[in-house]
Protein backbone atom coordinates (compact mmCIF):
# COMPACT_ATOMS: atom_id res chain seq x y z
CA UNK A 1 0.00 0.00 0.00
CA UNK A 2 2.35 2.92 1.48
CA UNK A 3 4.67 1.49 -1.99
CA UNK A 4 1.99 2.32 -4.36
CA UNK A 5 1.73 5.14 -2.47
CA UNK A 6 4.79 6.01 -2.74
CA UNK A 7 4.91 5.47 -6.43
CA UNK A 8 1.72 7.40 -7.10
CA UNK A 9 3.54 10.96 -5.33
CA UNK A 10 6.46 10.29 -7.22
CA UNK A 11 4.07 10.34 -10.56
CA UNK A 12 2.35 13.66 -9.80
CA UNK A 13 5.69 15.21 -8.40
CA UNK A 14 6.88 14.26 -12.31
CA UNK A 15 4.52 16.41 -13.25
CA UNK A 16 5.51 19.58 -11.01
CA UNK A 17 8.69 19.33 -12.04
CA UNK A 18 10.12 23.04 -12.65
CA UNK A 19 12.90 24.02 -15.15
CA UNK A 20 15.22 25.82 -13.63
CA UNK A 21 15.51 29.55 -14.61
CA UNK A 22 19.25 29.85 -14.94
CA UNK A 23 18.62 27.02 -17.00
CA UNK A 24 15.96 28.54 -19.41
CA UNK A 25 18.68 31.47 -19.75
CA UNK A 26 21.62 29.02 -20.28
CA UNK A 27 19.73 26.86 -22.87
CA UNK A 28 19.64 29.86 -25.22
CA UNK A 29 23.37 30.51 -25.22
CA UNK A 30 23.80 27.42 -27.37
CA UNK A 31 24.46 28.27 -30.82
CA UNK A 32 22.56 25.96 -32.63
CA UNK A 33 19.45 26.82 -30.21
CA UNK A 34 19.68 30.37 -30.02
CA UNK A 35 18.19 33.34 -31.50
CA UNK A 36 19.82 36.65 -32.79
CA UNK A 37 19.45 39.42 -29.98
CA UNK A 38 18.61 42.51 -32.11
CA UNK A 39 15.11 44.08 -30.75
CA UNK A 40 15.18 47.57 -28.78
CA UNK A 41 12.13 49.16 -26.84
CA UNK A 42 11.02 50.86 -29.79
CA UNK A 43 11.28 47.73 -32.01
CA UNK A 44 9.00 46.16 -29.44
CA UNK A 45 6.71 48.96 -29.34
CA UNK A 46 6.14 48.61 -33.17
CA UNK A 47 5.79 45.38 -32.78
CA UNK A 48 3.41 45.31 -30.33
CA UNK A 49 1.28 48.13 -31.87
CA UNK A 50 1.83 46.20 -35.08
CA UNK A 51 0.11 43.05 -33.76
CA UNK A 52 -2.57 44.85 -31.25
CA UNK A 53 -4.53 47.28 -34.40
CA UNK A 54 -6.01 44.76 -36.41
CA UNK A 55 -9.40 43.02 -36.71
CA UNK A 56 -10.59 44.02 -33.40
CA UNK A 57 -10.86 47.87 -34.15
CA UNK A 58 -11.45 47.50 -37.76
CA UNK A 59 -14.16 44.69 -37.91
CA UNK A 60 -15.19 43.83 -34.27
CA UNK A 61 -16.17 47.07 -33.32
CA UNK A 62 -18.73 47.55 -35.50
CA UNK A 63 -20.30 43.94 -34.85
CA UNK A 64 -20.32 44.47 -31.20
CA UNK A 65 -21.94 47.81 -31.06
CA UNK A 66 -24.72 46.79 -33.20
CA UNK A 67 -25.42 43.51 -31.88
CA UNK A 68 -24.55 43.66 -27.78
CA UNK A 69 -23.51 47.60 -26.68
CA UNK A 70 -24.39 50.29 -28.92
CA UNK A 71 -22.20 53.11 -28.31
CA UNK A 72 -20.96 52.04 -24.77
CA UNK A 73 -18.87 49.84 -27.20
CA UNK A 74 -16.45 52.27 -25.86
CA UNK A 75 -16.78 51.95 -21.94
CA UNK A 76 -16.10 47.64 -23.31
CA UNK A 77 -13.26 48.33 -25.03
CA UNK A 78 -11.70 50.50 -21.40
CA UNK A 79 -12.73 46.76 -19.60
CA UNK A 80 -11.14 44.68 -22.13
CA UNK A 81 -7.79 47.35 -21.71
CA UNK A 82 -7.77 47.45 -18.01
CA UNK A 83 -8.39 43.47 -18.18
CA UNK A 84 -5.09 43.39 -20.50
CA UNK A 85 -3.19 46.26 -18.66
CA UNK A 86 -3.54 44.21 -15.14
CA UNK A 87 -2.13 40.59 -17.28
CA UNK A 88 0.55 43.67 -19.25
CA UNK A 89 1.83 44.12 -15.56
CA UNK A 90 1.84 40.72 -14.54
CA UNK A 91 3.64 39.95 -17.99
CA UNK A 92 5.94 42.24 -17.82
CA UNK A 93 7.43 40.84 -14.62
CA UNK A 94 8.00 37.55 -16.06
CA UNK A 95 9.39 38.63 -19.00
CA UNK A 96 12.03 40.66 -17.73
CA UNK A 97 12.88 37.82 -15.11
CA UNK A 98 12.84 35.14 -17.86
CA UNK A 99 14.04 36.93 -20.85
CA UNK A 100 13.92 33.21 -23.60
CA UNK A 101 11.55 32.47 -26.78
CA UNK A 102 7.85 30.86 -25.15
CA UNK A 103 5.95 33.59 -23.48
CA UNK A 104 3.83 32.67 -20.50
CA UNK A 105 4.92 28.68 -21.44
CA UNK A 106 8.14 29.45 -20.47
CA UNK A 107 7.14 31.54 -17.21
CA UNK A 108 4.98 28.58 -16.35
CA UNK A 109 7.73 26.09 -16.66
CA UNK A 110 10.04 28.10 -14.57
CA UNK A 111 7.29 28.17 -11.62
CA UNK A 112 4.36 25.83 -11.97
CA UNK A 113 5.76 22.92 -13.59
CA UNK A 114 5.99 20.77 -16.36
CA UNK A 115 2.13 19.69 -16.79
CA UNK A 116 0.67 23.57 -16.39
CA UNK A 117 3.77 24.79 -18.93
CA UNK A 118 2.48 21.99 -21.54
CA UNK A 119 -1.10 23.20 -20.64
CA UNK A 120 -0.05 27.02 -21.22
CA UNK A 121 1.94 26.24 -24.42
CA UNK A 122 -0.61 23.97 -25.75
CA UNK A 123 -3.35 27.15 -25.23
CA UNK A 124 -0.96 29.41 -27.17
CA UNK A 125 -0.75 27.28 -29.98
CA UNK A 126 -4.67 28.07 -30.01
CA UNK A 127 -4.46 31.55 -29.70
CA UNK A 128 -1.92 32.09 -31.84
CA UNK A 129 -2.43 29.69 -34.58
CA UNK A 130 -6.54 30.68 -34.76
CA UNK A 131 -5.79 34.06 -34.11
CA UNK A 132 -3.34 34.12 -37.48
CA UNK A 133 -6.20 32.61 -39.25
CA UNK A 134 -8.94 34.64 -38.12
CA UNK A 135 -7.06 38.03 -39.18
CA UNK A 136 -6.03 36.48 -42.50
CA UNK A 137 -9.39 35.91 -43.31
CA UNK A 138 -10.27 39.43 -42.47
CA UNK A 139 -7.30 40.75 -44.54
CA UNK A 140 -8.53 38.85 -47.28
CA UNK A 141 -12.54 40.76 -46.93
CA UNK A 142 -11.03 43.52 -47.18
CA UNK A 143 -8.88 43.19 -50.48
CA UNK A 144 -11.84 41.42 -51.82
CA UNK A 145 -13.41 44.62 -51.08
CA UNK A 146 -10.77 46.62 -52.68
CA UNK A 147 -10.91 44.50 -55.98
CA UNK A 148 -14.73 44.49 -56.02
CA UNK A 149 -14.54 48.64 -55.87
CA UNK A 150 -12.16 47.90 -58.96
CA UNK A 151 -14.47 46.19 -60.63
CA UNK A 152 -12.00 42.78 -60.29
CA UNK A 153 -14.11 39.59 -58.56
CA UNK A 154 -12.62 36.57 -57.06
CA UNK A 155 -14.97 33.54 -58.39
CA UNK A 156 -17.21 32.20 -55.30
CA UNK A 157 -15.21 29.05 -54.88
CA UNK A 158 -11.93 31.39 -54.33
CA UNK A 159 -13.76 33.33 -51.50
CA UNK A 160 -13.88 31.25 -48.57
CA UNK A 161 -16.46 29.84 -47.03
CA UNK A 162 -18.61 32.09 -45.91
CA UNK A 163 -21.19 32.87 -49.36
CA UNK A 164 -19.73 30.19 -50.91
CA UNK A 165 -22.31 27.14 -51.82
CA UNK A 166 -20.18 24.03 -51.49
CA UNK A 167 -16.73 23.92 -51.95
CA UNK A 168 -15.17 27.17 -50.55
CA UNK A 169 -11.51 27.74 -49.98
CA UNK A 170 -10.08 31.48 -49.23
CA UNK A 171 -7.03 31.52 -51.86
CA UNK A 172 -6.18 34.91 -50.42
CA UNK A 173 -5.97 34.06 -46.76
CA UNK A 174 -4.14 31.13 -47.42
CA UNK A 175 -1.69 32.69 -50.21
CA UNK A 176 -1.06 35.50 -47.43
CA UNK A 177 0.07 32.79 -44.39
CA UNK A 178 2.44 31.33 -46.86
CA UNK A 179 3.69 34.15 -48.32
CA UNK A 180 4.21 35.56 -44.39
CA UNK A 181 5.65 32.24 -43.22
CA UNK A 182 8.67 32.72 -45.85
CA UNK A 183 9.59 35.90 -44.25
CA UNK A 184 9.73 34.96 -41.25
CA UNK A 185 11.88 31.78 -42.31
CA UNK A 186 14.32 34.28 -44.06
CA UNK A 187 14.54 36.13 -40.67
CA UNK A 188 13.62 38.40 -37.80
CA UNK A 189 15.26 41.82 -38.75
CA UNK A 190 13.49 41.58 -42.47
CA UNK A 191 10.53 41.15 -40.74
CA UNK A 192 10.76 43.91 -38.32
CA UNK A 193 11.53 46.64 -40.89
CA UNK A 194 8.17 45.72 -42.87
CA UNK A 195 6.98 45.88 -39.83
CA UNK A 196 7.86 49.46 -38.87
CA UNK A 197 6.52 50.70 -42.02
CA UNK A 198 3.63 49.00 -42.42
CA UNK A 199 2.58 49.94 -38.90
CA UNK A 200 3.01 53.52 -39.64
CA UNK A 201 0.21 53.38 -42.51
CA UNK A 202 -2.42 51.36 -39.89
CA UNK A 203 -1.74 54.21 -37.22
CA UNK A 204 -2.05 56.88 -40.05
CA UNK A 205 -5.44 55.30 -40.91
CA UNK A 206 -6.66 54.73 -37.47
CA UNK A 207 -5.98 58.84 -37.28
CA UNK A 208 -7.67 59.46 -40.33
CA UNK A 209 -10.76 58.25 -38.82
CA UNK A 210 -10.79 59.60 -35.15
CA UNK A 211 -9.66 63.52 -36.66
CA UNK A 212 -12.27 63.56 -39.71
CA UNK A 213 -14.63 61.50 -38.40
CA UNK A 214 -14.72 63.78 -35.41
CA UNK A 215 -16.24 66.27 -37.64
CA UNK A 216 -19.19 63.97 -38.56
CA UNK A 217 -20.22 63.23 -35.50
CA UNK A 218 -24.17 64.03 -34.32
CA UNK A 219 -24.88 63.76 -30.31
CA UNK A 220 -28.17 62.07 -30.93
CA UNK A 221 -26.37 59.17 -32.36
CA UNK A 222 -25.23 58.49 -28.95
CA UNK A 223 -28.84 58.31 -26.90
CA UNK A 224 -29.39 55.99 -25.71
CA UNK A 225 -25.41 55.55 -24.58
CA UNK A 226 -25.95 52.19 -23.37
CA UNK A 227 -29.07 50.94 -24.92
CA UNK A 228 -31.76 49.01 -22.41
CA UNK A 229 -31.43 45.39 -22.34
CA UNK A 230 -32.52 42.85 -24.68
CA UNK A 231 -33.73 39.22 -24.79
CA UNK A 232 -31.70 37.32 -27.03
CA UNK A 233 -32.64 35.80 -30.24
CA UNK A 234 -33.58 31.99 -30.30
CA UNK A 235 -30.04 29.84 -31.07
CA UNK A 236 -29.98 27.82 -28.07
CA UNK A 237 -28.47 28.18 -24.91
CA UNK A 238 -25.19 27.32 -25.98
CA UNK A 239 -24.91 30.58 -27.87
CA UNK A 240 -25.55 32.65 -24.51
CA UNK A 241 -22.43 33.54 -22.20
CA UNK A 242 -21.78 31.15 -19.88
CA UNK A 243 -22.22 33.54 -16.77
CA UNK A 244 -26.34 34.47 -17.78
CA UNK A 245 -26.74 30.36 -18.01
CA UNK A 246 -25.09 30.03 -14.82
CA UNK A 247 -27.49 32.23 -12.71
CA UNK A 248 -30.13 31.44 -15.04
CA UNK A 249 -30.45 34.79 -16.31
CA UNK A 250 -32.33 34.73 -19.48
CA UNK A 251 -29.83 35.41 -22.23
CA UNK A 252 -29.82 39.21 -22.90
CA UNK A 253 -27.86 41.62 -25.42
CA UNK A 254 -27.78 45.33 -24.51
CA UNK A 255 -27.96 46.70 -20.80
CA UNK A 256 -25.17 46.72 -18.41
CA UNK A 257 -24.34 43.17 -19.28
CA UNK A 258 -24.30 43.68 -22.51
CA UNK A 259 -21.34 45.89 -21.96
CA UNK A 260 -19.25 42.94 -20.47
CA UNK A 261 -20.26 40.58 -23.57
CA UNK A 262 -18.86 43.09 -25.82
CA UNK A 263 -16.00 43.12 -23.72
CA UNK A 264 -14.92 39.70 -23.69
CA UNK A 265 -15.07 39.88 -27.47
CA UNK A 266 -13.13 43.18 -28.23
CA UNK A 267 -10.97 42.03 -26.24
CA UNK A 268 -9.85 40.46 -29.77
CA UNK A 269 -8.48 43.52 -30.23
CA UNK A 270 -6.19 43.77 -27.67
CA UNK A 271 -4.46 40.43 -28.22
CA UNK A 272 -0.76 41.16 -28.95
CA UNK A 273 0.83 42.69 -26.11
CA UNK A 274 1.44 39.50 -24.68
CA UNK A 275 3.72 38.15 -28.32
CA UNK A 276 5.81 40.87 -27.41
CA UNK A 277 6.99 39.00 -24.41
CA UNK A 278 7.50 35.86 -26.63
CA UNK A 279 10.26 38.50 -28.38
CA UNK A 280 12.50 38.37 -25.37
CA UNK A 281 14.74 36.10 -25.81
CA UNK A 282 15.89 38.58 -29.68
CA UNK A 283 15.67 41.84 -27.08
CA UNK A 284 19.10 43.48 -26.89
CA UNK A 285 17.86 44.42 -23.38
CA UNK A 286 14.88 42.47 -22.19
CA UNK A 287 15.51 43.59 -18.35
CA UNK A 288 14.74 47.58 -19.33
CA UNK A 289 13.13 47.38 -22.66
CA UNK A 290 10.39 44.50 -22.00
CA UNK A 291 8.40 46.26 -19.75
CA UNK A 292 8.75 49.29 -21.89
CA UNK A 293 7.78 47.45 -25.24
CA UNK A 294 4.73 46.03 -23.63
CA UNK A 295 3.07 48.15 -21.65
CA UNK A 296 3.54 51.32 -24.11
CA UNK A 297 2.11 49.46 -26.80
CA UNK A 298 -0.88 48.64 -24.78
CA UNK A 299 -1.32 51.99 -23.57
CA UNK A 300 -0.96 53.64 -27.31
CA UNK A 301 -3.73 51.22 -28.39
CA UNK A 302 -6.25 51.94 -25.69
CA UNK A 303 -6.24 55.01 -26.06
CA UNK A 304 -7.32 54.84 -30.28
CA UNK A 305 -9.87 52.33 -29.79
CA UNK A 306 -11.96 54.34 -27.21
CA UNK A 307 -11.10 57.33 -29.79
CA UNK A 308 -12.01 55.28 -32.85
CA UNK A 309 -15.37 53.45 -31.01
CA UNK A 310 -16.75 57.22 -29.93
CA UNK A 311 -16.12 58.18 -33.32
CA UNK A 312 -17.90 55.51 -35.17
CA UNK A 313 -20.76 55.23 -32.90
CA UNK A 314 -21.17 58.82 -32.66
CA UNK A 315 -21.13 59.75 -36.97
CA UNK A 316 -23.91 56.33 -37.34
CA UNK A 317 -26.42 55.39 -35.72
CA UNK A 318 -25.58 51.61 -33.94
CA UNK A 319 -28.20 49.95 -35.16
CA UNK A 320 -26.80 50.78 -38.90
CA UNK A 321 -23.57 50.19 -38.68
CA UNK A 322 -21.89 47.64 -41.22
CA UNK A 323 -20.06 44.50 -39.47
CA UNK A 324 -17.90 43.95 -42.08
CA UNK A 325 -15.99 47.03 -42.33
CA UNK A 326 -18.00 49.50 -40.13
CA UNK A 327 -14.95 52.17 -40.23
CA UNK A 328 -14.93 52.37 -43.94
CA UNK A 329 -18.75 52.01 -44.27
CA UNK A 330 -19.77 55.13 -41.95
CA UNK A 331 -17.77 57.49 -44.16
CA UNK A 332 -19.39 55.68 -46.94
CA UNK A 333 -22.65 56.34 -45.70
CA UNK A 334 -21.99 59.57 -45.03
CA UNK A 335 -20.91 60.29 -48.87
CA UNK A 336 -16.98 60.12 -48.64
CA UNK A 337 -15.96 57.24 -50.50
CA UNK A 338 -12.57 58.61 -50.67
CA UNK A 339 -11.85 58.20 -47.40
CA UNK A 340 -13.79 54.39 -47.15
CA UNK A 341 -11.30 53.87 -49.70
CA UNK A 342 -7.91 54.92 -47.80
CA UNK A 343 -9.62 53.28 -44.50
CA UNK A 344 -10.07 50.22 -46.48
CA UNK A 345 -6.90 50.47 -47.89
CA UNK A 346 -4.97 50.93 -44.71
CA UNK A 347 -7.12 48.02 -42.52
CA UNK A 348 -5.88 45.65 -45.53
CA UNK A 349 -1.90 46.70 -44.95
CA UNK A 350 -2.45 46.74 -41.29
CA UNK A 351 -3.85 42.99 -40.72
CA UNK A 352 -0.95 41.71 -43.50
CA UNK A 353 1.23 42.64 -40.24
CA UNK A 354 -0.83 41.39 -37.37
CA UNK A 355 -0.87 38.49 -39.32
CA UNK A 356 3.20 38.02 -39.52
CA UNK A 357 3.29 38.68 -35.74
CA UNK A 358 0.77 36.06 -34.28
CA UNK A 359 2.56 33.61 -36.74
CA UNK A 360 5.57 34.75 -35.40
CA UNK A 361 4.45 34.41 -31.65
CA UNK A 362 3.04 31.02 -32.33
CA UNK A 363 6.41 29.45 -33.97
CA UNK A 364 8.54 30.76 -31.09
CA UNK A 365 6.50 28.74 -28.57
CA UNK A 366 6.01 26.07 -30.85
CA UNK A 367 10.20 26.30 -30.96
CA UNK A 368 10.24 26.58 -27.23
CA UNK A 369 8.45 23.65 -26.54
CA UNK A 370 10.55 21.53 -29.19
CA UNK A 371 13.59 22.44 -27.33
CA UNK A 372 12.39 21.51 -23.93
CA UNK A 373 11.74 18.46 -25.75
CA UNK A 374 8.12 18.43 -25.25
CA UNK A 375 7.97 18.42 -28.79
CA UNK A 376 10.00 16.64 -31.24
CA UNK A 377 13.68 18.31 -31.00
CA UNK A 378 13.56 18.34 -35.13
CA UNK A 379 11.91 21.64 -34.69
CA UNK A 380 14.21 23.89 -32.51
CA UNK A 381 17.05 23.34 -35.08
CA UNK A 382 17.26 26.90 -35.93
CA UNK A 383 18.52 28.02 -39.48
CA UNK A 384 22.64 27.91 -39.91
CA UNK A 385 22.18 31.03 -42.09
CA UNK A 386 19.12 32.80 -41.21
CA UNK A 387 18.87 31.97 -37.62
CA UNK A 388 15.03 31.12 -37.78
CA UNK A 389 13.33 28.33 -36.10
CA UNK A 390 12.54 27.52 -39.90
CA UNK A 391 11.24 24.22 -39.24
CA UNK A 392 8.34 25.21 -36.96
CA UNK A 393 7.76 28.07 -38.69
CA UNK A 394 7.16 26.27 -42.38
CA UNK A 395 5.16 23.21 -40.66
CA UNK A 396 2.41 25.78 -38.76
CA UNK A 397 2.79 27.78 -41.57
CA UNK A 398 1.03 25.12 -43.72
CA UNK A 399 -1.73 24.00 -41.04
CA UNK A 400 -2.63 27.55 -40.13
CA UNK A 401 -2.77 28.51 -44.42
CA UNK A 402 -5.25 25.61 -44.83
CA UNK A 403 -7.47 26.67 -42.04
CA UNK A 404 -7.92 30.16 -43.18
CA UNK A 405 -8.35 28.85 -46.61
CA UNK A 406 -11.00 26.46 -44.83
CA UNK A 407 -12.97 28.49 -42.29
CA UNK A 408 -14.63 31.57 -41.13
CA UNK A 409 -14.27 34.20 -38.59
CA UNK A 410 -16.48 35.05 -35.36
CA UNK A 411 -16.35 31.93 -33.59
CA UNK A 412 -12.86 31.33 -34.13
CA UNK A 413 -12.08 34.73 -32.69
CA UNK A 414 -13.92 33.88 -29.32
CA UNK A 415 -12.01 30.48 -28.97
CA UNK A 416 -8.98 33.09 -29.42
CA UNK A 417 -9.81 35.02 -26.50
CA UNK A 418 -10.94 32.14 -24.21
CA UNK A 419 -7.30 31.04 -24.79
CA UNK A 420 -5.62 34.33 -23.92
CA UNK A 421 -7.65 34.85 -20.71
CA UNK A 422 -6.31 31.50 -19.31
CA UNK A 423 -2.72 32.15 -20.62
CA UNK A 424 -3.47 35.76 -18.43
CA UNK A 425 -4.42 33.67 -15.87
CA UNK A 426 -1.64 31.22 -15.44
CA UNK A 427 0.68 34.18 -15.57
CA UNK A 428 -0.58 36.45 -13.03
CA UNK A 429 -0.64 33.20 -10.91
CA UNK A 430 2.95 32.50 -11.93
CA UNK A 431 3.98 35.88 -10.44
CA UNK A 432 2.40 35.14 -7.51
CA UNK A 433 5.02 31.66 -6.77
CA UNK A 434 7.73 32.89 -8.71
CA UNK A 435 8.20 35.46 -6.04
CA UNK A 436 7.88 32.95 -2.97
CA UNK A 437 9.83 30.22 -4.92
CA UNK A 438 12.25 32.54 -6.47
CA UNK A 439 12.78 35.46 -4.33
CA UNK A 440 15.92 36.22 -4.89
CA UNK A 441 15.62 36.21 -8.97
CA UNK A 442 16.99 39.64 -10.29
CA UNK A 443 13.39 41.20 -11.62
CA UNK A 444 14.34 44.37 -13.84
CA UNK A 445 10.62 45.17 -13.71
CA UNK A 446 8.56 44.36 -10.63
CA UNK A 447 4.71 44.21 -10.62
CA UNK A 448 3.42 46.27 -8.08
CA UNK A 449 1.02 45.25 -5.10
CA UNK A 450 1.57 41.47 -5.51
CA UNK A 451 -0.42 39.45 -4.70
CA UNK A 452 -3.47 41.75 -4.35
CA UNK A 453 -2.76 42.74 -8.35
CA UNK A 454 -2.22 40.09 -9.65
CA UNK A 455 -5.19 38.58 -7.85
CA UNK A 456 -7.31 41.24 -9.37
CA UNK A 457 -6.10 40.47 -12.38
CA UNK A 458 -7.29 36.84 -12.23
CA UNK A 459 -10.54 38.01 -11.34
CA UNK A 460 -10.45 39.88 -14.30
CA UNK A 461 -9.87 38.04 -16.80
CA UNK A 462 -12.11 34.72 -15.19
CA UNK A 463 -14.65 37.49 -15.24
CA UNK A 464 -14.23 38.46 -19.13
CA UNK A 465 -14.36 34.33 -19.89
CA UNK A 466 -17.69 33.78 -18.08
CA UNK A 467 -18.84 36.25 -20.50
CA UNK A 468 -18.29 33.92 -23.92
CA UNK A 469 -20.76 32.36 -25.41
CA UNK A 470 -21.03 28.37 -23.31
CA UNK A 471 -20.06 26.91 -26.82
CA UNK A 472 -16.89 28.48 -26.92
CA UNK A 473 -15.86 26.88 -23.11
CA UNK A 474 -16.88 23.76 -24.68
CA UNK A 475 -14.58 23.69 -28.09
CA UNK A 476 -11.80 25.00 -25.43
CA UNK A 477 -12.30 22.05 -23.20
CA UNK A 478 -11.90 19.47 -26.61
CA UNK A 479 -8.80 21.23 -27.76
CA UNK A 480 -7.43 21.24 -23.94
CA UNK A 481 -8.20 17.53 -23.83
CA UNK A 482 -6.83 16.37 -26.97
CA UNK A 483 -3.38 18.48 -25.23
CA UNK A 484 -3.67 16.65 -22.30
CA UNK A 485 -3.33 13.18 -24.35
CA UNK A 486 -0.15 14.32 -26.52
CA UNK A 487 1.71 15.22 -23.36
CA UNK A 488 0.83 12.14 -21.49
CA UNK A 489 1.95 9.91 -24.80
CA UNK A 490 4.78 12.19 -25.65
CA UNK A 491 5.66 14.95 -23.98
CA UNK A 492 6.03 13.63 -20.39
CA UNK A 493 8.11 11.16 -21.11
CA UNK A 494 10.88 12.77 -23.80
CA UNK A 495 11.13 16.41 -22.03
CA UNK A 496 14.86 16.87 -20.88
CA UNK A 497 13.53 17.38 -17.62
CA UNK A 498 12.34 13.78 -18.02
CA UNK A 499 15.53 12.40 -19.15
CA UNK A 500 18.16 14.17 -16.76
CA UNK A 501 19.75 16.35 -19.44
CA UNK A 502 18.34 19.15 -17.41
CA UNK A 503 18.38 19.60 -13.83
CA UNK A 504 15.25 20.50 -12.64
CA UNK A 505 14.74 23.16 -9.99
CA UNK A 506 14.03 21.20 -7.42
CA UNK A 507 14.70 17.22 -6.93
CA UNK A 508 11.24 15.91 -6.41
CA UNK A 509 10.72 13.88 -3.33
CA UNK A 510 10.27 10.36 -3.40
CA UNK A 511 7.35 10.00 -0.37
N1 LIG B 1 -5.41 42.39 -31.73
C1 LIG B 1 -5.36 41.78 -33.00
C2 LIG B 1 -6.50 42.18 -33.85
O1 LIG B 1 -7.34 42.92 -33.43
C3 LIG B 1 -5.25 40.32 -32.90
O2 LIG B 1 -6.56 41.76 -34.98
Amino acid sequence: MSRTTSVGGRYVSTLFRTKNVEQSIRDTEEPEHSLKKSLSALDLTVFGVGVIIGTGIFVLTGQVAKNSAGPAVAISFVVAGVVCGLAALCYAEFASTVPVAGSAYTFSYASLGELPAWTIGWDLVLEFALGTAVVAVGWSGYIRSLFDSWGWHLPAYLSGRDGASGFGFDILAAALVLLLTCVLVVGMKLSARITSAVVAIKVIVVLIVIVAGAFFVTGDNYKPFIPPSQPQEAGGDLKAPLIQLMFGWAPANFGVLGIFTAASVVFFAFIGFDIVATAAEETRNPQRDMPRGILGSLFICTVLYVAVSLVVTGMQKYTKLSVEAPLADAFKSLGHPWFAGIISFGAAVGLTTVCMILLLGQTRVFFAMSRDGLLPRFFSRVHPRFRTPHRPTILLGVIIAIIAGFTSLSELAELVNIGTLFAFIVVAISVIILRRTRPDLPRAFRTPLVPALPIVSVCASLWLMLNLPAETWLRFAIWMLIGFVVYFLYGRTHSRLARGEDQPAETPKAT
